[in-house]
């Protein structure tokens, strides 16, 4: 698919008119004065967030359009959220909660989820977000390595934390929204003295799943706001008059750094839907709000565009002026059904729970190569790297790596420093300290990056990052089990599917109905999302000489690819 260029599509001038002047003479330090510092190291995230705003004109604008199920819609203003949120913060800090303290929210998509967010930011708790779809295994592996203090949920997901709240001693109290916790807050004063924090406390932390072991705890500090802020008006194109629509859920990043953060930074009024996927409820959303920027993900787009044409053209989506598109590759045809049904092409951007921000992106400005993530943001310095640690030449794949120089690059994995230092490479070539993404990728002579794959059996499945580690585990504690292996295969919609490979004991027998009690073994205690779609029964796993399972090779043999060097392998 050719270029796209971008002339006939603009419909403002964008904020970043000039990618290569901004690149040219780009500094953080030139920015900084547009978000509120209490010192020259003091800031506070939530503070830029919304106190900014409700101290400003923007007070009586709406903040947050929650449309709830039933797509009834629901306004909040700032000043709404700021009050909501300070009688929050000071019911916190009553209870107990002190400055870094850990309180996580575990919550769908609701107002309070919101409220809660900016709370815990304000009075100088870490937030710790956790997936709706998350069962006991999942929430217990997050709470108990955090030592959460309190945790804020509702009764109908509390019942997941039954058999296991007497294994986590560390958590002082739950609360429930929905039994009365919005009523006590009431009674707390709606005045907060935002803590000073300094610009280096940790603000925000989110769990996410390597290839092997627990999921780690990646933490953000406060000053990671000034890249997600400046990335949120240079890459989403967010202006003060949107209404802009995030897809994405704050249990991930992407409903953190651009659905509380980074877009409310920039004084938009956002979309909160928590409804389930349906291609008309979403339209009518758009039609209704009339949404102007919209970020959503591939996947969703790939449904979207399965349910045809003449559906989005039932709809008046002429208010869509720019769309951005995150968390897995976004193939060059959802971009050319895109610029069908919208009129506007997708701008895929790059970015990872680990680099807190967007970090690679198609720009309004820019034309866009489908297919490729796009040129680095202004100054970000990827570099693709052979094993060696030497860098690649144009158009050759190998370890997408960046310069360590950016604000909302993780702070430090949560009391596991050694997996912090295994993020980081030292390049004797570049004489360089350099961040490693675990992504395979390359540059063309454009200076367009290109997603080759990940160089890490992590599996992407419907843009949500699973661990296969995690999924074996959950699998191998079903009594029918002996040992699995778990892979991300290849699909049309999702991206990748999980499919496993289990050993059972001899007891028990291979039949269909075992399957699907796996599935939904998995489904139950793990994660609503991480399940695996497919199952096949095999009598051994591939083991490397001290016993590993080699999922690279049973992926190969999924695909009909070549097993490549086997040298390690056990006898198979
Ligand atoms: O493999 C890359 C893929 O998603 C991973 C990061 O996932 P997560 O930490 O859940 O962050 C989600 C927030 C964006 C990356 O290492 N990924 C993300 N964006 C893209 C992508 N793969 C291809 N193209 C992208 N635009």
């Amino acid at each position: 698919m050719d270029t796209i260029h971008k002339d006939k599509y603009l419909k403002s001038p964008p904020n970043l008119p000039d990618y290569s002047k901004a690149v040219e003479g780009f500094h953080y330090d030139k920015h900084i004065s547009e978000l509120v510092w209490f010192s020259p190291r003091h800031i506070n995230a939530a503070y830029n967030a919304i106190t900014k705003n409700a101290l400003s004109d923007r007070k009586n604008k709406v903040a947050l359009y929650y449309v709830d199920e039933n797509e009834s819609v629901n306004k909040y203003t700032f000043l709404d959220l700021e009050l909501s949120s300070n009688k929050l913060g000071n019911f916190l800090k009553a209870i107990g909660c002190n400055r870094g303290d850990r309180v996580f929210i575990f919550l769908p998509r609701v107002p309070e989820l919101y409220i809660s967010f900016i709370g815990i930011l304000k009075i100088g708790a870490i937030a710790g977000t956790m997936f709706s779809a998350f069962g006991p295994q999942a929430i217990f592996d997050r709470l108990s390595q955090s030592e959460a203090k309190f945790l804020i949920t509702n009764s109908e997901m509390a019942t997941r934390l039954k058999s296991i709240r007497n294994k986590l001693p560390n958590l002082k109290r739950i609360l429930l929204i929905d039994k009365g916790l919005m009523t006590e807050i009431d009674k707390y004063s709606d005045v907060l003295n935002t803590t000073e924090t300094d610009m280096t406390d940790d603000a925000f932390m989110l769990y996410t799943s390597g290839t092997t072991g627990k999921p780690k705890g990646i933490v953000h500090q406060h000053k990671a706001i000034i890249h997600e802020y400046l990335t949120a008006k240079w890459v989403l194109d967010i202006k003060d008059s949107d209404i802009y629509w995030c897809t994405a859920d704050p249990g991930w990043v992407t409903g953190i750094a651009y659905e509380i953060l980074g877009s409310w930074a920039c004084g938009s009024s956002t979309v909160v839907f928590p409804g389930r996927f349906s291609a008309d409820g979403w339209y009518r959303i758009i039609e209704k709000l009339k949404v102007t920027v919209w970020y959503t993900a591939p996947t969703a787009i790939r449904m979207l565009a399965s349910q045809g044409l003449t559906k989005v053209k039932k709809y008046d989506l002429s208010s869509l002026r720019f769309l951005a598109s995150v968390g897995e590759p976004l193939n060059p045809e959802p971009i050319r059904w895109g610029l069908k049904a919208f009129n506007l092409p997708f701008h895929d951007n790059y970015w990872q729970t680990e680099t807190g921000g967007i970090v690679i992106a198609n720009y309004a400005a820019l034309p866009i190569k489908p297919g490729s993530m796009g040129k680095p943001f202004p100054g970000i310095k990827p570099h693709i790297i052979a094993e060696s640690g030497d860098e690649v030449g144009v158009n050759k794949v190998g370890n997408l790596t960046l310069e360590p120089n950016w604000p909302s690059l993780m702070k430090k994995v949560w009391r596991r420093p050694k997996k912090y230092q295994s993020y980081f490479l030292y390049s004797k070539d570049l004489k360089k300290k350099l961040y490693i993404t675990g992504d395979l990728a390359y540059k063309d002579r454009d200076g367009y990056y290109w997603f080759v794959g990940r160089a890490d059996d992590v599996i992407k499945t419907a843009g949500e990052r699973v661990g296969p580690f995690e999924v074996e585990s959950a699998l191998v504690a079903h009594e029918a089990v002996v040992e699995a292996g778990v892979i991300g295969k290849p699909d049309p919609m999702r991206g990748e599917i999980i499919k496993a490979f289990v050993v059972l004991k001899p007891t028990f027998k291979q039949s269909d109905k075992l399957k699907e009690e796996l599935s939904m073994f998995v489904k139950k205690n793990l994660a609503g999302h991480a399940y695996p779609r497919e199952i096949e029964f095999v009598d051994h796993l591939p083991k490397t000489r001290s016993g590993k399972i080699m999922r690279r090779i049973l992926k190969a043999k999924e695909l009909g690819l070549p097993i490549g060097d086997t040298s390690t392998l056990e006898e198979y």
